[in-house]
């Protein structure tokens, strides 16, 4: 972002301290979110948006409560996601013709148009690579985690989000998709184009302009060959990773091998997935532990905390903040508020993240709560995140070095602390200090 659009979000963000004044997805509005889910939780835990239903006479409804999104996305029938309506228009179009579309929607509608097949998809062809299975990239992402910091160790201040919280899972994901790293910074590109919607798109749905949509369909230019030409190399010279894998299997559901494109879209599944959201969580983790006097020491202490504070700091600032993936098959009532067959329901994971009828004082970073990973961060039930595997243990790791080598960190002169626009929560830069540990 530069200087010119900072000033122009800086003059429109406006604290919420009315109901009135709640608009999560105006311009600026991500820089008091949790303000805003304060004021949802006393006056609206439901909150209607008009006319932005499945259509222009349905409504959509900003869900805040832990209660209910939990419901939602463990009953996929009464609560069936989005993408039912253009997955059944895709099913209309030639073969031929689907192969000019997203990548990801066409392997869904083959490889997961239902339930069943959707768990079948997680067991079989994602859990054992950035799933349950994740655990086989200890090594790997040990030495990445490591690497990065041998660039920044000799300094006194580094910038986190560039110089590690971003480039650890773009190296982490390539390396376990099977890409050479040397192609990294051009993967990054089309990392960006992927999530461009959740950062530019308009309104709960994120829906990019037609401008915007071209810019994004040219940047994307080139991915679905790439990734093309990498099934083919794989297939002649198969290797140690996950899209070698998915050449190789068998999918048991469907008593078959994937295609090329089936392929791409799952790879594509798991670049669009799999690179901010991880980024923002080790970014918004170290600001917590700048604003957490003796967190740092604590934690190098006792490395066992670890994962406690990871799952912690991933509750309170929850790096994918909302989605509009789950409509209403029937008339509902949630708190009281009915809610038509028809409506979007927008999940607000981070605000029933900090639901005080869930979480004792939700806005304390606390080691010792219990059971802290009902948290919704990865959402929940059938279609919970697939990547949560690795992205915990990519966290986890992060911190295990940090701590090792470092005594302290702190944050520098010269933040902004700006957040970037869109559904994600985090800082575009964070500049800190920190002492080497010589121990
Ligand atoms: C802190 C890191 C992450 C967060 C906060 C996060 C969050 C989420 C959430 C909230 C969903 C929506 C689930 C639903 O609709 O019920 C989701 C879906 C998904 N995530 Fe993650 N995710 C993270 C990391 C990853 C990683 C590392 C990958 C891949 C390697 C990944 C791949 C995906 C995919 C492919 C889906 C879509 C599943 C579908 O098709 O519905 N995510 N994630």
């Amino acid at each position: 972002m530069n200087k010119k659009s900072i000033n122009h979000t800086l003059s429109q963000m406006k604290c919420p301290v009315s109901l009135k004044d709640v608009d999560l997805f105006s311009p600026g509005a991500q820089e008091h979110w949790y303000e805003a889910y304060e004021l949802l939780h006393k006056e609206a835990p439901v909150h209607i948006i008009p006319g932005e239903g499945t259509t222009s006479k349905h409504d959509a409804f900003i869900i805040s409560k832990h209660e209910d999104i939990s419901k939602i996305v463990k009953d996929p029938e009464r609560f069936p996601p989005g993408t039912i309506q253009p997955l059944k228009k895709m099913a209309e179009v030639s073969e031929k013709e689907r192969l000019k579309m997203n990548a990801m929607l066409v392997s869904m509608l083959t490889l997961r148009p239902n339930m069943e097949l959707w768990r079948a998809h997680r067991q079989e062809l994602t859990d054992p690579w950035v799933g349950p299975g994740a655990k086989r990239h200890k090594d790997m992402i040990t030495k990445t985690v490591n690497d990065l910091i041998d660039n920044w160790i000799n300094k006194d201040e580094v910038e986190f989000v560039s110089e590690f919280a971003r480039p650890v899972p773009q190296i982490v994901l390539a390396n376990v998709l099977g890409f050479p790293l040397d192609d990294i910074s051009q993967l990054a590109k089309w990392g960006k184009a992927q999530v461009a919607p959740y950062v530019y798109g308009q309104g709960h749905m994120n829906v990019l302009n037609q401008e915007q949509a071209e810019e994004q369909f040219k940047l994307l230019d080139g991915f679905k060959e790439y990734v093309q030409d990498q099934v083919e190399d794989k297939r002649k010279n198969p290797k140690n990773d996950m899209i070698t894998f998915l050449t190789e299997v068998t999918y048991k559901a469907l008593g078959r091998k994937l295609t090329d494109l089936e392929i791409n879209g799952v790879v594509y599944a798991m670049v669009i997935g799999g690179l901010e959201t991880t980024q923002y969580a080790i970014e918004e983790q170290a600001q917590l532990l700048c604003e957490h006097e003796g967190l740092f020491l604590k934690l190098k202490d006792n490395r066992k905390l670890i994962r406690q504070f990871t799952e912690e700091s991933m509750r309170m600032r929850s790096p994918t903040q909302g989605l509009s993936t789950r409509e209403t098959s029937q008339d509902e009532v949630f708190q009281g508020v009915k809610v038509p067959k028809g409506s979007i329901l927008h999940l607000r994971w981070a605000s029933a993240n900090v639901d005080p009828s869930e979480f004792e004082c939700p806005m304390e970073l606390r080691l010792d709560r219990k059971a802290v990973t009902r948290h919704l961060t990865f959402s929940a039930g059938p279609r919970v995140c697939p990547g949560a595997g690795i992205s915990r243990l990519e966290q986890v790791i992060a911190w295990n070095c940090i701590l090792g080598r470092c005594d302290d960190i702190r944050y520098a002169e010269g933040n902004t602390f700006m957040h970037q626009p869109g559904i994600m929560l985090g800082t575009l830069e964070l500049k800190l200090n920190f002492s080497r540990s010589y121990k």
